[in-house]
C-alpha cells in the first residue's frame, strides 16, 4: 500500500485547466497553453505522500531550483517563463508558482551520483555495480566515486517505486540519441552543482533531473531543464565537514522524517497496509528548519 494518505483537492482557478496532482506539485495549462506549476507544502516519504505538510517547503523548492536554474544558465536551457502568479488564483501561491514552458516531458529519472548512498549502495553491496555499471572493490556507505555516474531510473506513478535501470535500457527506450544527450546534460549540470555546492560547504552527494523537448512545428527540438534542480527533494547534500564514510551521513533530505516514521515513537510499521501517521509538531518544525537552511547555505541569502 502506498500513495496519498489523504488526496487532495486541486483548487480551481478560472482561466486554468487543472492537469495533473503530482506529490508535490499541481500542474494546470494557462490559456496561453504554458505549464503552471505550483509546489505545495506536501512531503512524500516511503512511497506515501504523508497527512502533514511542512510550512514553506513548496516555497523553498521553488525559490531553490530559481536560483539553481541561474547558475545553470549557461549550461543548460531551462523551462521558467515566470513567476507571476495567475490573476484569480490564491495569494498563497505566491513564491510557489512557475509558468513554464510546456514540454514534451522525457520518460527518464535522470541521475547523476558522485557519492555512495540510497539505492546506489544497495546495489553496489549486491553486486559491486550501480545500474550496471562496474565499480571498484572497497567501497562504503558516502564513499566517493572514482568520477560521478549517470544512473537513470524508470519514472514510476505516485506511489510505486522508482526502479533503477541500466543506460542500454534508456537509449531502448528513447533512443540512443536522446540517451546520449540526457547523459551528457546529466553529467555536465552535476558537475557544475557539486562544484557550487563544495565551494558552500556541502556535498552533492546525488542529484534527479527531469528533461523535456521544446517541440516546434511538430517536430522535438531543444532539450530542456525542467520540473525542480537540485533542491533537498531531488538530490542528497551532506555538510562536507561532517562527512565520513562507512556510515550514513547527516543530510538535509528527508531523513529526519524518515528516522521518525521508523522509530518506535511513530507506532507504524512500513511493511504493514497502514498509512503512515500524522508528524508530530517538532518533527514538522525540524524538517521545515533543514529546508530553510539548506536554501540558506546553498544561495548565501537568509530566508525572508
Ligand atoms: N516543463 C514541464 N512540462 C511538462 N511537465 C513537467 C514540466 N516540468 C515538470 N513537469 C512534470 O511535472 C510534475 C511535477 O510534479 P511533482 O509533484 O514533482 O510530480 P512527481 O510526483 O512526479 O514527482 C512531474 O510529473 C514532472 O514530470
Ligand atoms: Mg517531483
Amino acid at each position: 500500500m502506498s500513495g496519498f494518505v489523504e488526496k487532495p483537492e486541486p483548487i480551481q482557478v478560472p482561466g486554468l485547466v487543472h492537469l495533473h496532482t503530482g506529490k508535490v506539485r499541481e500542474l494546470y495549462q494557462n490559456e496561453a497553453g504554458e505549464l503552471v506549476m505550483v509546489a505545495s507544502d506536501r512531503m512524500s516519504a516511503y512511497d506515501w505522500v504523508l497527512p502533514s505538510e511542512i510550512p514553506d517547503k513548496g516555497r523553498v523548492l521553488t525559490q531553490l531550483s530559481l536560483w539553481w536554474f541561474d547558475q545553470l544558465a549557461d549550461l543548460a536551457p531551462n523551462h521558467v517563463i515566470s513567476t507571476d502568479v495567475p490573476p484569480g488564483a490564491p495569494a498563497d501561491w505566491e513564491g510557489r508558482t512557475l509558468i513554464c514552458k510546456s514540454l514534451a516531458m522525457v520518460p527518464v529519472e535522470c541521475v547523476a551520483r558522485g557519492y555512495l548512498a540510497g539505492s546506489g549502495l544497495l546495489e553496489y553491496k549486491e553486486s559491486r555495480t550501480v545500474c550496471g555499471l562496474a565499480l571498484p572493490e572497497g567501497l562504503e556507505n558516502g564513499s566517493e566515486l572514482p568520477a560521478p555516474i549517470f544512473t537513470p531510473a524508470t519514472k514510476a506513478a505516485v506511489g510505486e517505486h522508482d526502479e533503477n535501470v541500466s543506460y542500454e535500457e534508456v537509449a531502448r527506450q528513447v533512443g540512443a540519441d536522446t540517451a546520449a544527450r540526457l547523459r551528457q546534460a546529466t553529467l555536465a549540470v552535476y558537475g557544475r552543482a557539486r562544484d557550487v555546492a563544495r565551494e558552500r560547504g556541502l556535498i552533492l552527494a546525488d542529484t534527479k533531473f527531469e528533461f523535456g523537448f521544446e517541440t516546434r512545428d511538430g517536430e522535438p527540438g531543444t532539450l530542456v531543464l525542467a520540473d525542480e534542480v537540485l533542491t533537498p527533494d531531488s538530490s542528497r547534500f551532506w555538510p562536507a565537514a561532517e562527512w565520513q564514510p562507512g556510515r550514513a551521513q547527516p543530510s538535509f533530505d528527508k531523513q529526519y522524517v524518515r528516522d521518525w516514521l521508523t522509530s518506535a515513537a511513530s507506532g507504524w510499521d512500513r511493511a504493514s497496509e497502514q498509512p503512515p501517521p500524522p508528524l508530530p509538531a517538532e518533527v514538522v518544525a525540524a524538517t521545515r528548519a533543514k529546508y530553510i537552511e539548506a536554501y540558506e547555505r546553498l544561495t548565501g541569502t537568509p530566508w525572508a
